[in-house]
Order: C-alpha cells, then sequence, then structure tokens
C-alpha cells in the first residue's frame, strides 16, 4: 500500500502538487497562493483546458517552474453539495492522473467536512489497488507507481492517528476486493475457510470451521444441496470477534453468502457473463473484510460472522429441480430452480446463527437476485428489513461511506409467493413479479424472531463493470465500510 505521510501547510512545496477548486473555478486558499507565487499559472492552465471545478474533473499544469514538476487541480463540484465521499471519489479520481512515485496533496479545511484531506487520501489509496498477482508481466501504466503521498494538514501528529484508522478500515476493503475478485478454481469452500484462518486468526479473531460430516450432523439439508453436484465440499464458517470480554451482551451478527462459484447448477446459467459468477461469495467477501478491519482497529464490540460456503454446480450428483429438501429449521423446501441457490445456503446459516448466538443484531449480505440489479442499479444495494431503527441506521451508515442503500418493502402477499403445494416453502416466487422481495421473504422464513434483521441485496454493488471512481474495475469491496460504521454505533464507549 502507497505509505501516507503528513506535513504542515509551511513546508515549501515542490514536486508535484494535487490541490482542489470547487465548481467555477473558486481555487482553495493554499491553491490561491500557489497560482499567485506562479504568476497566475493555475488560472490561465484552468481557463485554457475548459476546466470548471466540476467533481472528478482534472486540469494538469506541467513544469511551472524549476521545482514544481507538476500541478493536478481536481475538481470537487458545488461547496454546498460537497461530502466526505464526494471527496474520496475525486482523491480516487486524482490518483488516476498520477505518473510519478511522490506526491503532494494540498487540501484546505471545509467547513462543513472534518477532513477533507484524509477523505481524500482515502480515495486515493482505495483506487490505487489493482488485481494483478496473476499477471507473469505487469502492466507498465504508470497508475502503480506512486509509493508515497504527503499530505499537508494543520495537525500532522493527531492526522496521522486518525488516519491509521482509515487505514484499516482500507485494508478491510482492499482485503474482501482481494477475495472477490480470485477465481474460483483458486477460491473454494475449503480454502475461502484456510483464508480466515491465516488471515484472521492471527489478529486475534476465533475461527471455526464446520466441514461437510458436521454439517451433515446438524442436518443442513439446504446449504448441502446447493453444494452436492461440485467436487467441493461445502463449508460454514463462524468468526467470532470479542472485543468486550468483561461485556456479557449478545453479539451483533452478520451472515454472508459465500458462492465460491455459481454456475446455475442443473438450471445453468448462459454463457454470457458466467465467469463473472465468481463473484458470487461477495457476502461473505465482505463479512470477512469487516473482521479484518474490526480486529485492526480492537473495535469494542461483541461480533460474529458466519460465511456459507459452496459451488453451485451441474453434474450427476447435483441437485434436481423439483427435489424437496429438509432444512436446519426443521422446514422443507421444494427447490423449483436450482440457480435461485444463495437463498438456500443463506436459509440454514440464518437459523444457525440465530438459534446458536440469539444475536442482538443480524445483518446479511449477498449477491442474491439478479432483480435488484434491474431495480436498483449499481448506485444502490437492497435494503429488507423487519425492524425500522436498525433500517434507518443501515441507511444512514449508506449515506455517510457512500454505500448507499435503498429500502423495499415486505408484505405478506409477497410471502404468499413462495407457499408451496408439496413442501413448507419454495425456492422461486409463483408470480415472477419482485423477484427480490420474494427472495427477501423467502430468508424471513428462517429469520428466528424476535431479532432485528436486516438483508442487503448486493448482487449490483458488489462488482463494476468498469472502472469507478474508486475502484477499477471487477470487485469493489462492497459494505465493509458500510458495516464498519454501523458497528461503530454498537460500540462501548
Ligand atoms: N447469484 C445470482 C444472482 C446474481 C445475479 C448475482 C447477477 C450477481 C449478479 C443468484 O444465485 C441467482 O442466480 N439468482 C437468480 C434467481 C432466479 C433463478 C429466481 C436470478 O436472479 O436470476
Ligand atoms: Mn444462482
Ligand atoms: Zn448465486
Amino acid at each position: 500500500m502507497i505509505s501516507v505521510t503528513f506535513q504542515p501547510y509551511s513546508v515549501a512545496y515542490s514536486g508535484t502538487i494535487i490541490v482542489s477548486a470547487f465548481e467555477d473555478r473558486t481555487l482553495s486558499a493554499s491553491a490561491k497562493k500557489l497560482d499567485l507565487s506562479l504568476k497566475g499559472a493555475l488560472t490561465r492552465a484552468m481557463a485554457t483546458q475548459g476546466f470548471s471545478g466540476k467533481a472528478q474533473e482534472v486540469c494538469l499544469l506541467l513544469a511551472p517552474t524549476a521545482d514544481i514538476d507538476q500541478v493536478v487541480i481536481v475538481g470537487l463540484g458545488k461547496e454546498s453539495t460537497c461530502t466526505p465521499s464526494c471527496i474520496e471519489e475525486s482523491g480516487g479520481c486524482a490518483f488516476t492522473h498520477l505518473h510519478v512515485q511522490e506526491a503532494l496533496v494540498l487540501l484546505d479545511p471545509l467547513s462543513n467536512i472534518p477532513h477533507p484531506e484524509l477523505s481524500f487520501a482515502e480515495g486515493m489509496l482505495l483506487r490505487s489497488w489493482a488485481f494483478d498477482k496473476y499477471r507473469t508481466v505487469k502492466p507498465t501504466k504508470a497508475r502503480q507507481k506512486l509509493e508515497t503521498l504527503r499530505v499537508a494538514t494543520a495537525n500532522p501528529g493527531a492526522a496521522q492517528k486518525t488516519f491509521a484508522s482509515c487505514e484499516y478500515r482500507i485494508q478491510g476493503v482492499l482485503e474482501t476486493r482481494a477475495l472477490v475478485a480470485e477465481p474460483a478454481n483458486v477460491l473454494f469452500p475449503a480454502s475461502f475457510a484456510t483464508r480466515a484462518q491465516e488471515v484472521l486468526a492471527p489478529l486475534g479473531v476465533h475461527v471455526e470451521i464446520l466441514g461437510k460430516k458436521k454439517l451433515e450432523q446438524l442436518g443442513m439439508g439446504a446449504l448441502l444441496g446447493v453444494a452436492q453436484g461440485s467436487t467441493h465440499d461445502p463449508s460454514l464458517v463462524v468468526l467470532e470477534w470479542n472485543g468486550t470480554p468483561k461485556n456479557k451482551t449478545a453479539p451483533i451478527a452478520f451472515v454472508g453468502k459465500g458462492l465460491t462459484f455459481d454456475s446455475g447448477g442443473i438450471d445453468l446459467k448462459p454463457q454470457k457473463g458466467m465467469e463473472e459468477m465468481i463473484h458470487d461469495m461477495a457476502g461473505a467477501g465482505a463479512v470477512f473484510g469487516l473482521f479484518k478491519t474490526l480486529a485492526l482497529r480492537k473495535a469494542r464490540v461483541h461480533a460474529v460472522g458466519i460465511l456459507g460456503l459452496a459451488e453451485n454446480m451441474p453434474s450427476g450428483s447435483a441437485q434436481r429441480p423439483g427435489d424437496i429438501v429438509k432444512t436446519l429449521s426443521g422446514k422443507t423446501v421444494h427447490i423449483l430452480n436450482t440457480d435461485a441457490e444463495g437463498r438456500l445456503v443463506l436459509a440454514d446459516a440464518l437459523w444457525y446463527t440465530c438459534d446458536r448466538f440469539k444475536p442482538r443484531i443480524l445483518i446479511d449480505l449477498a449477491t442474491l437476485t439478479g432483480s435488484i440489479v434491474s431495480a436498483l442499479g449499481t448506485e444502490f444495494a437492497g435494503l429488507f428489513s423487519n425492524d425500522e431503527q436498525l433500517a434507518t441506521h443501515l441507511i444512514a451508515c449508506g449515506n455517510k461511506t457512500g454505500e448507499k442503500l435503498w429500502r423495499l418493502p415486505m408484505t405478506e402477499k409477497f410471502d404468499k409467493d413462495i407457499d408451496s403445494d408439496v413442501a413448507d416453502v419454495k425456492n422461486l416466487g409463483t408470480s415472477g413479479e419482485g423477484g427480490s422481495i420474494t427472495a427477501a421473504q423467502f430468508l424471513k422464513r428462517f429469520i428466528k424472531e424476535p431479532v432485528a434483521w436486516a438483508h442487503l441485496d448486493i448482487a449490483g454493488t458488489a462488482w463494476t463493470r468498469k472502472d469507478s471512481a474508486l475502484a477499477p474495475k471487477g470487485a469493489t469491496g462492497f459494505g465493509v465500510r458500510l458495516l464498519d460504521a454501523l458497528v461503530q454505533e454498537y460500540e462501548a464507549a
């Protein structure tokens, strides 16, 4: 990762300098000073390049003096609507324009945003990640050159401390991305579980792995049914972080869908885009990354994370449409489509979590339905909840972190849609309407109430088909920052 150091504003500037401007070319105070010392070169560069200061617009001024190699002016948009995530995205955007090993961020304090220079640096670090471990010839693209980032700030000592917590969060996000990007021949349930042992256990997370035998003894027929067509055995990983050992309150729980590959099974998916189904474990990946962050920053909270891991494959031993399976809860499920497998894995994982931990709150993350992508696109993840307060909290955390949520309804009518003629429930709605909602209704049947529960359908947000402001195309790491913000609300003061 890029190393970030802090320095006072008073240090003389040289090398590559990044400054900011709001819309209508209003340079920040430090940028104005620089402009003055450069005899108006920044003002002229903005005018010549037609730069107006819109969010994520960039203007480059090359070699204005013998000491200054380059000034990068980044647009922040309108000051009145600027948020921490706008600043992060501008940072990510500035990063893609750098071709040097070292740069100075020269941003000024803002009245409505606590530490814009830290948000900016966070955005740069997030955008700098790349998945190139399998390239034997590394891309020569300059984007990977940046090694040191110097950041001007009012109080360097304090900033260094505050930024440490940002770095823990970033490390969690990048851990999730690295897992999600991993191909399914490398990341399968057993290797995923091993990774938890290797990465999280040394940080103080208690890691428990339930293998196929144990799942059979427990009676997790739904999870086992999904995995039975694959040569890879399923697994359930239980993560536990207890940052408040003296406090015996019930834990907060996170459950992740971890399909290391979803071919659809006997109801095979079409060829186009099937390779992307390596990211069907992004829910479990987000829970994994979250626990890395919680452990690194020694969060004062009792949290459990449950990863439901399986591979959905067609074969002679695969589950068939028409099969009836018995879940851990005792309820039976009529399988109508083997591609609606995520809810089956979650049915057992959710019931297990409720039964064993009786959590205060329970949040599951899953790349559950294509319908959520039709409904909300890639800007919002779907939120479903049986608890007003939890839903409100989550939406607020989403707005704060930029990992935004949009709530969708749950009602008895939608619930009726999954009643089965031959079993207790079926894994597909009759009407074919509101597919994301009927999926959420299915999950709700495996929540042991009373527990405040929320389901996040991240099928549209976990993976991006084009480069975004904070991530190159592929895995986004969605959910880690959102849930880290939520956990902070539950932490002991
Ligand atoms: N993993 C998919 C959902 C998905 C779609 C994730 C696009 C990421 C991007 C899920 O298991 C699935 O196949 N859902 C089906 C459900 C249908 C058969 C009821 C879908 O959405 O088509
Ligand atoms: Mn599927
Ligand atoms: Zn799936």
